[in-house]
């Protein structure tokens, strides 16, 4: 079979993990796809950075709506990141081109998921975003295929791996929420903006994805209680700690007798839960369901390789996909309201 061209567009600590992996795994992803999966092209700010990749043989674009529209490639691979701007302009540009796209960014996604959905849908390509939640751990898969037939009456987890690093070692070292953050950006966990992180924002973009891949609502992170981690004190730890609890930010969707509640919040779990013992940057989701039952899924969950992994197990589905296939509907259909969240008075 011919060559998957492939375009990454982004090359920061996800884009640069994914060109890297892709180059040592090369031999490895044509055994398992049974034809060549090569990055022709490429686009990024800084060209002159190295990244621990050879990048010479891709064609270099410095604007990622051109490297979308490119007819040399066959799958958009958008790492750029944020909910408008050149991003979402590139998705939508590559996928009304007929590229299928793969995509990390669950702000995008969370924000104009659907209408990105329907043209890829259209369009007949694959619009894939594996690593949008929970890093490596592949939970949009679970969802969407492996757990069919179920009907989902909550989902909940450690949804982001900088808050879960927070919160570990606050716990375990007593050092403050301020250095643990610092080192959160420094092993390239957190967001560029790491408020996203520590005020459960990016928590409530993932949630609003496994939302409606579980329940088949519309995605709405708008609709979502929101609290993060940043008035979490020593402490709130350690009287937690004493009562026999650990602080945990969680994202939790469960069917409620009057429609779909979603909250993000920090919340005292036991400390003998099994979700208690998610440590550092792993994420956690618990899946219960009427046929299966319960289902825990954890692994890393931000991080260059972590995130990478997922970014290029969708890119494989490409590969070995007949032309033409769709998975189905890329998010939750057919469309019910949510409820609206109000806290208790
Ligand atoms: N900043 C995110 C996190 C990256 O810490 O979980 C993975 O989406």
């Amino acid at each position: 079979a011919e060559a998957l061209r492939i375009g990454i567009a982004g090359l920061g600590t996800v884009g640069a993990s994914v060109a890297r992996v892709m180059q040592a795994k090369a031999a490895e992803l044509t055994r398992q796809c049974g034809r060549d999966l090569v990055v022709t092209a490429v686009s990024a700010r800084d060209r002159s950075r190295d990244r621990g990749v050879d990048l010479s043989g891709a064609a270099w674009f410095e604007d990622p709506v051109a490297l979308a529209k490119s007819a040399d490639i066959d799958v958009f691979v958008e790492l750029i990141g944020g909910e408008e701007g050149p991003a979402r302009t590139a998705v939508k540009t590559a996928l009304e081109a007929g590229r299928h796209v793969v995509t990390a960014n669950k702000a995008l996604l969370s924000k104009h998921g659907l209408p990105l959905a329907e043209i890829a849908e259209k369009k007949g390509v694959l619009l894939n975003y594996e690593a949008a939640v929970a890093g490596g751990i592949p939970v949009i898969k679970t969802l969407r295929e492996s757990l069919a037939g179920n009907s989902v009456s909550r989902v909940f987890g450690i949804l982001n791996g900088t808050c879960n690093y927070i919160l570990t070692r606050m716990e375990a070292e007593g050092i403050s929420f301020e250095a643990c953050l610092k080192d959160a950006q420094r092993l390239g966990y957190a967001e560029a903006d790491p408020t996203f992180d520590i005020e459960g924002n990016d928590t409530a973009h993932k949630l609003s994805i496994l939302t409606s891949l579980a329940f088949g609502t519309r995605i709405a992170s708008n609709d979502i209680y929101l609290e993060g981690i940043s008035n979490i004190t020593q402490a709130d730890i350690r009287a937690a700690a004493e009562l026999g609890y650990r602080i945990k930010l969680l994202g939790v969707a469960q069917k409620t007798e009057s429609g779909i509640e979603q909250r993000v919040h920090p919340t005292m779990v036991p400390t003998a839960s099994v979700i208690a013992q998610v440590h550092g940057v792993t994420n956690a989701v618990a899946i219960e369901t009427d046929i299966l039952g319960e289902l825990l899924l954890s692994g890393p969950g931000a991080g260059g390789n972590a995130t990478a992994s997922a970014v290029i197990g969708d890119i494989a589905d490409i590969a070995k996909s007949r032309p033409g296939f769709q998975h189905g509907p890329v998010f939750g259909r057919p469309v019910k309201e949510l409820k609206p969240y109000k806290k208790a008075q």
